[in-house]
Parts: structure tokens; C-alpha cells; sequence
């Protein structure tokens, strides 16, 4: 089962970053932590941050036979129709994860454009919120690849 977890802008800067909003785990930190549970789970992981919603949406593509994706896509949460589409375009499983509670926070975080083409969004539970959603996704896949081998008759 390949996973691939995906942060966008300014998520390189967490750990010093405002953390009264956003904590003081860094990304090296979130990603040792969802590395470790992906070993137990038997999940290859690639852990991807870029500033440039080209790279995002590059990284997305380059995985698109993977089984799914778990993305904060950060302030592209708010403005980027591009990084939808190419989410649809991709059709895999997507869990959608902030730090922060955005209904909590400016009106202008309220909309996500992610939220419509994911599977599901975890908003407010700080670095947590990405190992619940790495447990989730690992449930979903593992229960459809489950549905496909029982069809198949394997
Ligand atoms: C964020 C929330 C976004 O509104 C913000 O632009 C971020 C981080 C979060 O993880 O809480 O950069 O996605």
C-alpha cells in the first residue's frame, strides 16, 4: 500500500511558525512520527512539502496508480481550483488535513476547495490529525482491496 502525504506552503516552517496556532512539532517531527505507524502498518510513504502549487500538483500526478493521498494543502486550501482538479483528475482516496481549525479561524478559511474531492477532512487536531488520517486511509484501502479479492474470488 503506497501513501502519499503532501504539504503546501509555509508547512516547511512549522515548529516556529506561529505556533500558538500551529504547535511546536516541526514537519521533520510529523514526518518520523507517520513514518514510524506507516512501518508498523506495512505503508510505503512519500512525505512531500513544496511552496509552489506546481510541485503539488506534479507530486499528485507523478502518483496517480498510488492508493491514496493525504494532503494540507495550506493557504492553496482557499484559492486553488488547479490542486482540486488535479485531486479529481486523479481519482485515489483523499483525506484532507489542517493543524489548525479553519472554521475557528478568518471567515477566508472557512471555504476549501479540497473539501469537495476528499474522502474527508481533519481539521484542528494539531500534528495528531495526520496520524488519524494515516489510520484511516490504511482502513479504507485495506477494506477495499478486501471487497476486490473476495470479487475476484482470491
Ligand atoms: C493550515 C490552515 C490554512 O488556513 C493555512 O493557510 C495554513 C495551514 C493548517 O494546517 O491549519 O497554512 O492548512
Amino acid at each position: 500500500m503506497k501513501i502519499l502525504v503532501l504539504n503546501g506552503p509555509n508547512l516547511n516552517l512549522l515548529g516556529s511558525r506561529e505556533p500558538e496556532i500551529y504547535g511546536r512539532e516541526t514537519l521533520d517531527d510529523i514526518e518520523v512520527l507517520m513514518r514510524a505507524r506507516a512501518e508498523q502498518m506495512e505503508i510505503e510513504l512519500d512525505f512531500v512539502q513544496s511552496n509552489h502549487e506546481g510541485e503539488l500538483i506534479d507530486a499528485i500526478q507523478e502518483r496517480r496508480d498510488w492508493d491514496g493521498i493525504i494532503i494540507n494543502p495550506a493557504a492553496f486550501t482557499h484559492t486553488s481550483v488547479a490542486l482540486a482538479d488535479a485531486l479529481r483528475a486523479v481519482a485515489l482516496p483523499v483525506i484532507e488535513v489542517h493543524i489548525s481549525n479553519i472554521y475557528a479561524r478568518e471567515t477566508l478559511r472557512h471555504h476549501s476547495y479540497i473539501a469537495p474531492v476528499a474522502w474527508g477532512q481533519i481539521t484542528g487536531f494539531g500534528y495528531r490529525g495526520y496520524r488519524a488520517a494515516l489510520h484511516l486511509l490504511h482502513q479504507r484501502i485495506s477494506e477495499a482491496q478486501a471487497e476486490g479479492e473476495a470479487e475476484s474470488g482470491a
